[in-house]
């Protein structure tokens, strides 16, 4: 379905929980998120109610995140639930990977395409660091086994945090080299707690362009937010993320659903719909599906200056 700007939307994030088996410093609060379940968390079911009905009005890519997806018990039911609809396309993750060794034959056996691994460091202490405590090897084996698995094409989602990981751009571009496997550079949106980090902690994209010299630019992927470019003789990409420097909200093609059951049509406004009220009623869904696109803004405002953060944070979006 097209939206006020002329901008097809079919695209649509779904976070199945806002937990996670890691504490990202730039996402989670120090203390993690409650335990308890909460009442108004959507269950796999009533998440599937949702995803048949944006399946019926021409959605064709779904993408599981969280928090980590992989913490939601029975999540290979509503992958595969999902890959049997008519007309879905293209089912992807976004993951920690902690758990994808565990996971990626069941993932894939479910009906699930391909996974998108968030790392930001290849050393073992600041990425224990940055996580609050994660171990970098769980998520090297999970790297393998989504190869191993056919979980493809693989792309490593890694936020550019000055003074952290700057110095890692080339060591990152380099897994390129060897493998069939997609690097991403992201830059830091000041959302939830990433909102008051300094501004020096915040390096432009181009920066990857500076420091990689003779990148072959690629067409871009129908529908992703990247720019790709190519090492030369390399087997997999290199992607830029430029949401601050050079926003693509014109090409934006997505909705995101909250774990707590709202729809949000841009990730950088707090506006959202609570789609709970229309659960049981699929063409009441679609209704709120509907109503959800057409408030889709025409670009975000991160570059305004009075641009005031969004109060949900990441972890509770799923990016
Ligand atoms: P592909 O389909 O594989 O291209 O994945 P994707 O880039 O759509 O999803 P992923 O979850 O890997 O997101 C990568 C990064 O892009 C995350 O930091 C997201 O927050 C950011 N991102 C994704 N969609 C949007 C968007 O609509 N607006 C902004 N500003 N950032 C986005
Ligand atoms: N800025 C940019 N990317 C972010 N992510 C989480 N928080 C931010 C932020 N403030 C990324 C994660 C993950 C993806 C879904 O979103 O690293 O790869
Ligand atoms: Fe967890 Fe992802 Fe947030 Fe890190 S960025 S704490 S891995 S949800």
């Amino acid at each position: 379905m097209k939206d006020t700007y002329g901008r097809n939307i079919r695209y649509l994030r779904v976070s199945v929980t806002d937990r996670c088996n890691l504490r990202c410093m730039y996402c989670m609060p120090e203390e993690g998120v409650c335990k308890k379940t909460h009442p108004d968390m959507l269950s796999l079911e009533e998440i599937y109610q949702i995803i048949e009905a944006s399946a019926e009005m021409g959605f064709d890519k779904i993408r599981i995140t969280g928090g980590e997806p992989l913490v939601r018990k029975n999540i290979e039911w509503l992958v595969k639930k999902t890959a049997e609809l008519e007309g879905i396309k293209d089912i992807a993750m976004t993951t920690n990977g902690i758990l994808l060794a565990e996971y990626a034959e069941k993932l894939k056996d479910a009906g699930l395409n391909r996974v998108n691994i968030s790392l930001d460091t290849l050393d073992v202490e600041k990425f224990r660091e940055i996580t609050r405590g994660g171990d970098i090897e769980r998520v090297l084996e999970g790297i393998k086994a989504a190869l191993n698995h056919g979980l493809t094409p693989i792309k490593i989602n890694t936020v550019l945090i000055g003074g952290f990981n700057d110095d890692e751009i080339e060591d990152l571009a380099e897994l390129t080299l060897n493998h069939d496997i997609h690097v991403r550079f992201i830059e830091l949106m000041p959302i939830g707690h990433a909102a008051d980090w300094s501004k020096e902690k915040f390096i432009p994209n181009e920066t990857v362009l500076e420091r990689l010299e003779n990148l072959i630019p690629l067409e871009n992927e129908d529908g992703s937010p990247a720019r790709t470019y190519k090492m030369p003789g390399a087997k997999g990409t290199i992607g830029l993320i430029n949401p601050i420097s050079q926003h693509f909200c014109n090409t934006c093609n997505r909705l995101r659903l909250t774990a707590d059951g709202k729809l949000k049509p841009c990730l950088h406004s707090d506006k959202e719909i609570d789609v709970k009220k229309g659960l049981g009623d699929k063409e009441e869904i679609k209704k709120i599906i509907v109503d959800t696109i057409e408030m889709k803004p025409k670009a975000h405002h991160i570059n305004d200056k009075d641009y005031k953060p969004i109060t949900r944070d990441m972890n509770n979006i799923g990016g």
